[in-house]
């Protein structure tokens, strides 16, 4: 439940005027929460002048006063971290710091959600990382068989080449090389029964991986292969109806880069 403590409510009605789903209404000159349309958004509890708002469904521990000093971050320095940022296929032979690996699911879970349902969750695979490989190039290698007896689109062969490669390679000798997971030590995965929410969860995740000196690479192979294995779900104890939406890979990066990438010019209409 919402609530509104009456002794601190100053009944300025900012909490009324910002609620979309106009779950709060005025009694007696004081804010009062309906608490039967609210999205538990907490809109409430940050625009409040004098802190009055408050839920026990949430940690209102975690709740921070703003602080410019803190917050703020000047435009063009976003725009050169976004561009700075790299995929990275080279990890260094290093472990991730277990409270590294908590702030960049925090980075996830404050990312919005549509309708506030917060439904992303996320699974982080370290100790068995190799088990996961074999699965993954498995499904990747039948994936392969099936697309070199059913196709004749280039591209697809193209990849269907690459994937039983990197079987073949796996199976001869795992230590030799990875072009899955290079050798990171860290995995998360991301679900969500809504992509858009998980794939802004994974950009604001990997946006704190650079921030805290780490790298990532999204792995489309292993979205690929997960689509296309029971297998990897039971392995991951997902339930049956669990989309997985996203895998990250993780790493201290072994390759500096000293400038940002070039990209195309936006495609954009001005109406
Ligand atoms: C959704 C998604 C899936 C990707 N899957 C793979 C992958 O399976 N393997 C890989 O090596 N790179 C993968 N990449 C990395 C892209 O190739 C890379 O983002 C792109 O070349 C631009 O390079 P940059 O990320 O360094 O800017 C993926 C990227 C995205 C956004």
């Amino acid at each position: 439940m919402f609530r509104v403590d009456n002794e601190k409510c100053v009944g300025c009605g900012l909490c009324i005027e910002d609620c979309f789903v106009k779950d709060i209404t005025f009694i007696k000159d004081k804010a009062f929460i309906k608490n039967k349309d609210c999205i538990k958004c907490g809109h409430c509890i940050a625009i409040c002048p004098v802190n009055a708002v408050s839920t026990d469904e949430y940690n209102m521990n975690e709740v921070i006063e703003y602080d410019k000093e803190t917050f703020h971050v000047k435009s063009d320095n976003l725009l050169n971290f976004i561009k700075f940022r790299r995929t990275i296929r080279k990890f260094k032979d290093k472990e991730i710091e277990e409270e590294k690996l908590l702030k960049i699911i925090q980075a996830g879970r404050y990312t919005p959600t549509a309708a506030n349902v917060q439904n992303v969750s996320y699974v982080v695979v370290h100790d068995k990382i190799q088990e996961l490989r074999e699965l993954v190039l498995e499904s990747l290698n039948n994936l392969a068989e099936k697309i070199m007896k059913n196709s004749t689109i280039e591209k697809e062969l193209k990849y269907a080449r690459i994937w039983k490669m990197m079987y073949k390679v796996f199976k001869r000798n795992p230590n030799k090389q990875d072009s899955l997971f290079f050798f990171s030590k860290n995995i998360i995965i991301i679900t969500s029964p809504n992509e858009l929410n998980a794939g802004l969860a994974s950009s604001n995740m990997e946006l704190m991986c650079n921030a805290l000196g780490l790298g990532a690479l999204y792995s489309g192979f292993f979205i690929l292969a997960s689509q296309n294995s029971d297998k990897i779900k039971k392995f991951l104890n997902l339930e049956e109806n669990t989309k997985i939406v996203n895998c990250m890979i993780i790493g201290y990066p072994d390759v500096k880069y000293l400038r940002t990438a070039p990209r195309k010019e936006s495609s954009i209409k001005w109406m």
